[in-house]
């Protein structure tokens, strides 16, 4: 099954509420991974919403597991990673006004810009993953670019509003992955994965690691951080009593 990279943003989208210091997604961190991450996820935003420069400085000190860090294709954010070294980097697209990421990255229309990212990163031994819908061109791009992983955006299927619409989507993550990993790539997903709907895309073949943040911040404010890592360890594993069980 799949490995779990917990994304800690909302931790600090919290402390940023008040530009203070508590709470601190270090300590966060620590907890994500005592309850069972497998990896710890953070983006650092062109406008530093929520995540700092310090907090990927410090996780990079204290993150046991891997530290794997979302960030715009920028010439800022390249020199960012390259000091930080974190184990491996997700390229996404971002805009200033949206809530959160939207789509995925538009691999096809930047391929000579993106070749150039990837081949620095990974000259210094940072693995590159790119967050794409699951969509050929797009997918046939990624590895023409050098990338080793991509991440497939699990929006669409997490917003599936009908049965039938959210096994076409999961059809697609599903052929999407296959195509990948016959091109060579290593393949990991996420964006709107819940305690609900994710089980299905852990079992997708040679599926390697999920994203996940929203759901697991939200359950932590009432049952606390471990415990909802470990409440999302279960759901992968396919223990869904694991949630009701643990009291
Ligand atoms: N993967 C990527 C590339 C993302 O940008 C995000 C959101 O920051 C996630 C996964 C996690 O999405 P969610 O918070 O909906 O679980």
């Amino acid at each position: 099954m799949p490995t779990l990279g917990v994304n800690i943003d909302h931790v600090a989208t919290i402390r940023q509420a008040r530009q203070t210091v508590e709470p601190d997604p270090v300590a966060a961190a620590v907890l994500a991974e005592l309850g069972g991450a497998d990896g710890i996820t953070v983006h650092l935003r062109e406008d530093r919403r929520h995540i700092q420069d310090r907090d990927v400085r410090v996780l990079r000190q204290t993150v046991r597991t891997h530290l794997n860090l979302e960030m715009a294709a920028t010439e800022e954010m390249v020199n960012i990673a390259l000091e930080i070294q974190p184990d491996y980097v997700t390229l996404v697209p971002e805009r200033r006004e949206e809530v959160t990421t939207e789509g995925g990255l538009n691999i096809v229309g930047q391929q000579s810009w993106l070749t150039e990212v990837v081949q620095t990163l990974e000259a210094a031994k940072i693995p590159v993953s790119l967050f794409i819908d699951a969509d050929s061109a797009q997918i046939e791009a990624s590895a023409t670019v050098g990338a080793t992983f991509i991440e497939l955006h699990t929006g669409r299927y997490a917003e599936a509003t009908t049965e039938a619409v959210q096994a076409e989507e999961l059809a697609l993550l599903d052929q999407g992955c296959q195509q990948a990993r016959a091109l060579g790539l290593r393949v990991n997903a996420g964006h709107g994965l819940t305690y609900w709907n994710t089980y299905p895309v852990a079992c997708l073949a040679g599926m390697e690691e999920l994203n996940i943040g929203h759901t697991i911040i939200s359950r932590a404010v009432l049952v606390g951080l471990e415990r909802a890592v470990r409440d999302m360890k279960g759901v992968i594993w396919g223990r869904h009593g694991a949630i009701e069980s643990q009291g």
